[in-house]
């Protein structure tokens, strides 16, 4: 099947373009709906974030409403976190412990956030269609994931509670 990854280099730098605020809510309400539009067969973007101890909490996100909370034992979600590493399914109903939040969903893309070695928060994109996550997609949207970390002031949300 022919490559649907969009052109990566012009999305990062229309999302320079678009995150002009360092605000985080901002910055993750903008970024997610950015990539719901920008990055085809998409069916859920959005941000968890870990505002208390191994706990990843619902944060901006585009499309169905979804599971709240994520520790990080459980899930792709809960793996990504603990390891501090991307996973990348390409069927997510072979992960024993996947947390199935829309029975469209059939693969998954989690990209760690890191704020000064710290995990701030997830990115997690998910899609209709088997496999849909190539290197070329799990490279960008990595890079994308780069830029929003660097324009945007992440607030210490474990501490500041
Ligand atoms: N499927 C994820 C849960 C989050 S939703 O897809 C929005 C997981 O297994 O961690």
């Amino acid at each position: 099947m022919a490559s649907t990854a969009p052109d990566y280099a012009l999305l990062a730098r229309q999302l320079e373009a678009l995150l002009d605020s360092d605000d985080w809510l901002v910055n993750t309400a903008q970024a997610c709906a950015f990539i719901m539009q920008q990055v085809p067969e998409l069916n859920w973007a959005g941000f968890y974030l870990q505002r208390q101890p191994e706990l990843l909490t619902l944060g901006p996100f585009q499309g169905k409403p979804a599971c709240n909370p994520i520790p990080f034992s459980k899930g792709v979600c809960g793996a990504a976190a603990r390891g501090r590493q991307a996973q990348r399914v390409d069927d997510v109903h072979t992960v024993a412990d996947h947390i199935a939040c829309d029975a469209a969903s059939n693969s998954e893309l989690v990209v760690p956030v890191m704020r000064e070695g710290t995990l701030w928060g997830v990115l997690d994109l998910d899609s209709p269609r088997h496999a849909r996550f190539s290197d070329e997609d799990q490279a960008g949207i990595e890079g994308l994931v780069a830029i929003f970390v660097e324009r945007t002031n992440l607030p210490d949300h474990l501490t500041s509670q």
